[in-house]
């Protein structure tokens, strides 16, 4: 199929498209971002993510896809449209529609029938009935074009892997149609008769292609991001009552998890959630339940714990460190978790401005994030042991596996104080105690 990707620059969009190039399809990633798809004409990806570069440069060599600014010609020679443009949150807190808007324009002046509209991005709910709206006043519907829902699960750092791997292919339109085709577009990755490059992982699975409505299909999303991000929180305050009690959140987890109705899977205590999504479409349900005059009080209450989780680290640092003079603290881990270099809604980022609000001189490593924080008591290393020189604190944040094989001897060595925060659990206390540090962890 002639496919092409609204959004082919970002991260869904960019994994999206080399993916189904990958499928067979004749590929045209089209991105506003002139810099970016400049570069991914010379396989160079603007976001750092396993297994990207060798997939880009196997794609392009293979000509299997092409990056262009140019949307029109893009739509006009496309049977299916996918569309992959951010949704972000504006300064008023609410979803910023313009690019979906700038989209809708595109699709409204170019749009060859039959045309196929794949919405990958989380759009809300009441955003895709307008653009049908909006299409119908120009085209009709089930003749010159269908839309459908096709929601990723895509995890940073682990977005290839779970592109190839997928637990499940939702589908959500109103017609058979849509479906079928949407079905036959599948059928290579289904089947598992993929072109990639060796090192890219394929499981021998069965990937269940699930056909819903519209809004069920986008349920599905919003749902799905919400319950993990309501098992963060919980886990979070779970390990909170830990310390108070004297349990152990590691011990705690692992006895819970033995009942198969929960499990143990993402359920790791740490700084809070982070990243575009969870708290994206957290707020767009709690956004969709004024719309709908309802209280989406519980979605409420897993952002407002998730919130509080950062002042509770603050509030363990206040504990120890002496408040009547600066102190130097060194913070390890910007991106919002391993593997990605995304410092969106990153916990790290919502510390270190409460540290600076709170006098502090704060110095940072991250393996590949880099923070744009200006402030003169705000230094990022390039190698950790630098970051950690002098320092009277240091405060694990990411779970990089770098991290896990800190040295903590030298580390000691380095700094003036002796205190250790692992805010994701990456030590044992003895381990950590045995070298001389005081050790703070979660829930325990
Ligand atoms: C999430 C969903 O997992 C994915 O399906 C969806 O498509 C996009 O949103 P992502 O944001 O990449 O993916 O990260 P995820 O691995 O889910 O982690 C989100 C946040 O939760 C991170 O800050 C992570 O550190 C934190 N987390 C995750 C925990 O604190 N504990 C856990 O056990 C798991």
């Amino acid at each position: 199929m002639k496919v092409s990707i609204i959004g082919g620059a970002g991260y869904v969009g960019l994994i999206t498209g080399l993916g189904v190039a990958s499928m067979g399809h004749k590929v045209i990633a089209v991105d506003v971002d002139e810099l970016k798809v400049k570069n991914l004409q010379k396989g160079i990806s603007p976001i750092f993510e396993d297994h990207l570069e060798s997939l880009l440069s196997f794609c392009n060599i293979n000509n299997d896809i092409t990056f262009s600014n140019e949307p029109s010609q893009a739509i006009k020679n496309s049977d299916l449209i996918i569309i992959s443009v951010g949704t972000p949150i504006n300064s008023e807190g609410k979803i910023d529609l313009s690019q979906v808007n700038s989209v809708l324009e595109s699709l409204i002046e170019n749009l060859n029938p039959f045309s196929l509209i794949v919405i990958k991005s989380t759009l809300p709910i009441t955003a895709v009935k307008m653009l049908k709206d909006e299409l119908n006043k120009h085209y009709k519907e089930g003749r010159d074009f269908e839309i459908v829902s096709n929601p990723e699960f895509l995890r940073e750092g682990r977005a290839i892997y779970d592109f190839y791997n997928p637990d499940r292919i939702v589908a959500g339109a109103d017609s058979m149609k849509s479906i079928n085709i949407l079905k036959e577009f599948y059928a290579p990755l289904i089947e598992r008769n993929l072109s990639i490059p060796n090192e890219i992982t394929i499981e021998d699975k069965h990937i269940p292609f699930i056909k819903t409505n519209l809004p069920s299909a986008q349920m599905i999303k919003y749902g799905s991001n919400a319950f993990l991000a309501n098992k963060i929180s919980f886990v979070n305050e779970i390990a909170q009552i830990c310390e108070s009690v004297g349990a152990n959140v590691n011990e705690v987890i692992s006895g819970m998890g033995l009942d198969p109705r929960i499990g143990n899977n993402y359920m790791q205590p740490g700084p809070g959630f982070g990243g575009p999504c969870l708290e994206k479409d957290l707020n767009a349900l709690i956004e969709l339940g004024r719309h709908y005059d309802l209280e989406a009080t519980f979605m409420s209450a897993i952002l407002d714990r998730n919130e509080r989780q950062v002042d509770l680290l603050r509030s363990k640092l206040n504990n120890i460190v002496d408040n009547e003079s600066k102190s130097r603290i060194a913070i390890l881990g910007l991106a919002f978790k391993s593997g990605t270099d995304d410092t969106r809604n990153s916990a790290s980022i919502k510390l270190i401005d409460k540290l600076l609000a709170d006098g502090h001189v704060v110095t940072c490593y991250d393996p590949v994030a880099i923070s744009d924080i200006d402030n003169q008591n705000f230094t990022q290393y390039g190698d950790i042991y630098d970051c950690l020189e002098k320092t009277d604190c240091v405060i694990l944040m990411t779970e990089w596996e770098e991290f896990k094989s800190l040295d903590l001897k030298k580390t000691f060595e380095k700094m003036d104080g002796d205190t250790l925060l692992d805010m994701r659990n990456l030590f044992t206390r003895d381990k950590v105690e045995s070298f001389g540090f005081k050790y703070v962890g979660l829930g325990s």
